[in-house]
């Protein structure tokens, strides 16, 4: 009798152990998506709402008041086809760089003299970089 009970509650035990090992496994292969935003980027989305008054920030997306802004980081200066820029902008060749960014949106009208974009600048570095940051993952 005894080993009776003893041997009903190995094989209980068993099928708890098989029941756990498969919720483990279907957890682990759980589709993940992708990896959390980290808090600078989502900082810098915050900040680009202000951007969104004026820029499109997705692929192809017609103008608003300026070009849309996917792909910006590195992008060639005035690139978007159709768009009528400045000849601040048309003449400045090269690309966005990060730093040019910086310069750029840190004031424009000094940064680029005789820009169309009508814009007060993000005083603080910090900020800046937030927002690059962001502008940074505006890609494939
Ligand atoms: C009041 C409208 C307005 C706001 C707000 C604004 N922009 Fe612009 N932006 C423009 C215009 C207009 C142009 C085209 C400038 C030119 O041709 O000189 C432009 C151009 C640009 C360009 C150059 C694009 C290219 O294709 O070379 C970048 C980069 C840019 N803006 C980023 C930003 C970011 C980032 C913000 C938010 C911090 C912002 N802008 C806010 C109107 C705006």
């Amino acid at each position: 009798m005894r080993a009776h009970h003893r041997r009903r509650a190995l094989t209980l035990a068993g099928a708890f152990g098989v029941l756990v090992v498969a919720a483990v496994l279907a957890w682990r292969s759980w589709p993940s998506g992708p990896p959390p935003e980290t808090t600078e980027i989502a900082a810098g989305r915050a900040l680009a709402q202000a951007c969104s008054v004026c820029h499109a920030l997705d692929l192809g997306a017609p103008p608003r008041v300026g070009p849309h802004l996917w792909g910006i980081v590195d992008r060639p200066v005035g690139a978007i086809a159709g768009y009528g820029y400045s000849r601040a902008l048309v003449e400045a060749g090269g690309r966005w760089t990060a730093e040019r960014l910086d310069r750029f949106l840190a004031d424009p009208a000094v940064a680029f003299p005789g820009t169309a974009m009508a814009y007060g600048g993000l005083t603080d570095a910090v900020d800046r970089a937030r927002l690059i940051a962001f502008l940074a993952t505006l890609r494939d």
